[in-house]
C-alpha cells in the first residue's frame, strides 16, 4: 500500500504509540483486502464497547492506547453492557459496572464522544452523501451506506478505532463505486403493516439474497424507523451491509437492475415471522429499541402504556441513546413510561448487556433482538409495538 510522508512517519512512532499502533493495524487490513491507499474519514463508529464481549484483555488494549492516543475525527461508541447512570435498576453487579466503567474511562481519555448508540445518525454523527467514514455496528453501517449514502465497511472494534486515531482508513472494499454494485434484484409483492414486519422482511431478504447487495423494488413508501429496523436484520440475516430501495434510497436511480431476481411474498414473511417466533405464552422480558428507540418510538409506547401498569415478573425495558432520553425527559415521556413500571436502559441493549440466564422469554419489535437473545438462551417473540407493550401489561403473548 502506498503511503505519504505523513503517514510513513505515523508508521514510524513519531505520533506515539497509538498513532503508530492504528497505522500498523490499517496498513495490515489494507494489504489483506487490495488497498491501493488510506482515504480520510468523517466520521467514526466504534464497536466493542460491552465490557462483557471485552474482558480484562480487551480493557488492557483499549488503556494501553489510551496512554498516548487522542482521535482525529468526530468518533461516537456502540451501546455499552449497561446504563452508565441507572445500572443498578437494570440489575447489573457492582463488579461489572466498575469495569464498564474503566472501559468508557478509557474511551473518554481518547476524546471519544460517550454517546453509546447503534443509531449515531439520531444524535449528530451524521455523514453526508458519499462521505467516507468507519463504523463498526452493523445496523448503523448498512444505515449508513444505503439510507444515507455514505461509505463505510463493516469495520470491526480495533480498526474502527484505528481510523479514528489516523482520521483514514484503508480504501477497498464499500468505498469505491464498484462494489457497490447491486447484484439481487428483490421484488417485493407483499404489503407491510406494522414495524416488526420490516425485520421480517430483512430476514426473508437475507436468507434470500446471502452476502449480496439487493435491489428492491415494489415498496411504496418507508419511514425513518422501518428503514432502521430493516437495516438491523437484513444485515444480521445475510446479506452484506448495503441495499438500495427504487425512488427511496439515494443512488437508487443510478443502477442497473441485476439480471438474477427473487421475489418475496405473503407467505416469505409469514415463515420469517415462524422461524423467529418460538412457541410460548408467558413473556418475563419486553425489550423495544433494536436499533435504539427513536423519539417518535418513545412517542409511541407513551400512547400504548399510559394508565397501565406493566405486569409484576416483567421487565420492561426501552433501550435508547442518552441523547434521546434526554428528550424523552423533557416532553415528560419518561416519567410516563417509569409510572408504568418500564424501565429506560439507556447506552446499552439487549445484545451487549449480560443477560445471559436471567430472562426465559423476550418480547421484542426486533428480528436482530430475536437474533442475539437465542443466543442469550431466551425464547423470542417478535410483534408490533402494540404487541409488545400489550406483552408487558399482561405477562403474555398474544392476550
Ligand atoms: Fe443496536 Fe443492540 Fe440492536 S446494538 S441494533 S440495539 S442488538
Amino acid at each position: 500500500m502506498e503511503l505519504t510522508k505523513q503517514e510513513q512517519a505515523m508508521l514510524n512512532g513519531e505520533e506515539g504509540y497509538a498513532v503508530r499502533k492504528s497505522l500498523e493495524i490499517l496498513v495490515a487490513l489494507g494489504e489483506i483486502f487490495g488497498a491501493k491507499n488510506l482515504i480520510d474519514v468523517g466520521s467514526v463508529q466504534v464497536s466493542g464497547v460491552s465490557y462483557h464481549n471485552l474482558g480484562d484483555a480487551g480493557l488492557e488494549f483499549l488503556d494501553s492506547l489510551a496512554k498516548d492516543g487522542k482521535v482525529k475525527v468526530l468518533t461516537t461508541l456502540n451501546p455499552a453492557g449497561m446504563d452508565l447512570e441507572n445500572w443498578r435498576q437494570l440489575g447489573i453487579t457492582a463488579e461489572f459496572a466498575e469495569k464498564q466503567n474503566l472501559v468508557i474511562d478509557a474511551f473518554q481519555r481518547m476524546g471519544i464522544l460517550v454517546s453509546c448508540t447503534c443509531t449515531p445518525y439520531l444524535i449528530g454523527n451524521l455523514p453526508l452523501y458519499s462521505e467516507h467514514v468507519a463504523w463498526s455496528e452493523s445496523s448503523a453501517v448498512t444505515f449508513a451506506n444505503s439510507v444515507l449514502g455514505a461509505r463505510t465497511n463493516r469495520e470491526g472494534g480495533p480498526s474502527a478505532l484505528a481510523a479514528a486515531f489516523v482520521g483514514k482508513t484503508p480504501c477497498y472494499g464499500l468505498h469505491l463505486n464498484e462494489n457497490r454494485v447491486p447484484d439481487v434484484h428483490v421484488k417485493v409483492e407483499t404489503e407491510f403493516s406494522k414495524l416488526s414486519d420490516w425485520g421480517a422482511l430483512g430476514y426473508a431478504i437475507g436468507k434470500k439474497a446471502e452476502n449480496k447487495i439487493p435491489y428492491i423494488t415494489g415498496i411504496k413508501t418507508a419511514q425513518l424507523d422501518e428503514l432502521k429496523s430493516f437495516c438491523a436484520s437484513t444485515v444480521t440475516y445475510g446479506t452484506k451491509p448495503l441495499f438500495y430501495i427504487k425512488n427511496i434510497t439515494p443512488g437508487s436511480d443510478q443502477q442497473t437492475l441485476p439480471k438474477e431476481t427473487v421475489t418475496i411474498e405473503v407467505s416469505d414473511i409469514k415463515n420469517a415471522y415462524d422461524s423467529i417466533n418460538d412457541n410460548i405464552d408467558e413473556i418475563d422480558f419486553v425489550c423495544v429499541g433494536c436499533p435504539h428507540c427513536s423519539i417518535k418510538e418513545i412517542q409511541e409506547i407513551v400512547n400504548l402504556i399510559q394508565g397501565k401498569k406493566v405486569k409484576e415478573g416483567t421487565e420492561l425495558w426501552v433501550a435508547t441513546s442518552r441523547t434521546v432520553k434526554q428528550l424523552a425527559d423533557k416532553r415528560g415521556y419518561t416519567v410516563t413510561i417509569e409510572t408504568a413500571g418500564g424501565k429506560f436502559a439507556c447506552d446499552t441493549c439487549m445484545a451487549v448487556a449480560p443477560l445471559e440466564g436471567r430472562f426465559k422469554a423476550l418480547a421484542t419489535t426486533s428480528a436482530k433482538g430475536c437474533f442475539y437473545s437465542r443466543q442469550n438462551l431466551m425464547k423470542t417473540k417478535m410483534g408490533s409495538m402494540k404487541e409488545c407493550i400489550e406483552a408487558a401489561v399482561s405477562g403474555k403473548w398474544g392476550n
